[in-house]
């Protein structure tokens, strides 16, 4: 069924713009077989045929696709390096930043930098570009309710302060969506944008080939201003840092060095 699958990448790249063949094909394989098993599918071919007319079943499958879980303050400790040591080294050269949460999903990403520059710096004036390649996590960002269960690593005093609960769920204070900016963006295949200062991107590479991580890794490090951070998650570092000109900040933190070009 190798074919299959084949013709049902160029298909899928056709009709949303998504390029499976820059996603790790075993893992992503097996994700989407055990979805279009479950809908009742033998063949990729019939489910591609099935869900172009039904958009229940694309909204479905383009779920299972981006992989979307997301959390407030996501391994907790790196956010703390994040607000005891990578932003005042950053804010100490620039009080202005622009920063970029990219593959941002629902928003926990943006929200939680937006909540910790009003708390802990409110003095600098920081921006934040978020983007997805998802609509629908896009859209929900932008309404930014949540679950309990989003927000079980955020510091209790946050929580109180930053989100109005209605019922089970917790809404986000209005005033700091002010600073964010939600944008659809594809890591694969749009431009990048210029003159960062920290990049948050977590959680995504993972499900990439080397050969795609190795691009982006590069158009990064060119989105970077001179010293500029990029923050990845706690299962990705990046071999051979240097190659893209950064060096180790923090563990997870990769900070870019001009003299190394
Ligand atoms: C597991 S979530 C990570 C969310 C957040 N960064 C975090 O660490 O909690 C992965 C996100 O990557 C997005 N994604 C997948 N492929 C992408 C691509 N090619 N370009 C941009 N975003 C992508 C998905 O839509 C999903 O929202």
């Amino acid at each position: 069924m190798k074919d299959d699958y084949i013709e049902f990448i160029q298909s899928v790249k056709n009709k949303i713009g998504i390029d499976l063949h820059l996603y790790k094909e075993t893992q992503m394989k097996r994700r989407l077989t055990t979805l279009r098993n479950k809908r009742g599918y033998t063949s990729f071919v019939s489910y591609f045929e099935a869900f172009s007319k039904d958009s229940e079943l694309l909204n479905e499958f383009t779920d299972r696709l981006t992989i979307n879980v997301s959390e407030f303050y996501r391994n907790p400790k790196r956010w703390d390096v994040l607000k005891d040591r990578i932003l005042p080294m950053l804010i100490e050269k620039n009080n202005r930043l622009s920063i970029w949460s990219a593959a941002c999903s629902t928003g926990e990403e943006p929200y939680s930098l937006a909540l910790m520059a009003k708390e802990y710096f409110p003095k600098s004036k920081i921006e934040i570009l978020a983007t997805d390649i998802d609509d629908n996590v896009l859209e929900k960002a932008k309404q930014g309710i949540y679950t309990e269960q989003a927000l079980k690593e955020l510091p209790d005093i946050l929580k109180k302060k930053y989100f109005a609960k209605k019922g089970s769920l917790y809404k986000i204070e209005e005033s700091l969506k002010k600073n964010i900016t939600f944008k659809k963006h594809n890591l694969l295949a749009d431009r990048f944008p210029k003159n960062i200062d920290l990049i948050v991107c977590r959680n995504v590479l993972i499900y990439f080939t080397d050969q795609a991580k190795e691009k982006i890794y590069q158009n990064f490090s060119n989105s970077l201003k001179s010293d500029g951070v990029l923050f990845v998650g706690s299962t990705e570092q990046i071999f051979n840092a240097n190659k893209y000109a950064f060096n180790l900040a923090e563990t997870f933190f990769y900070q870019k060095d001009e003299t190394l070009f």
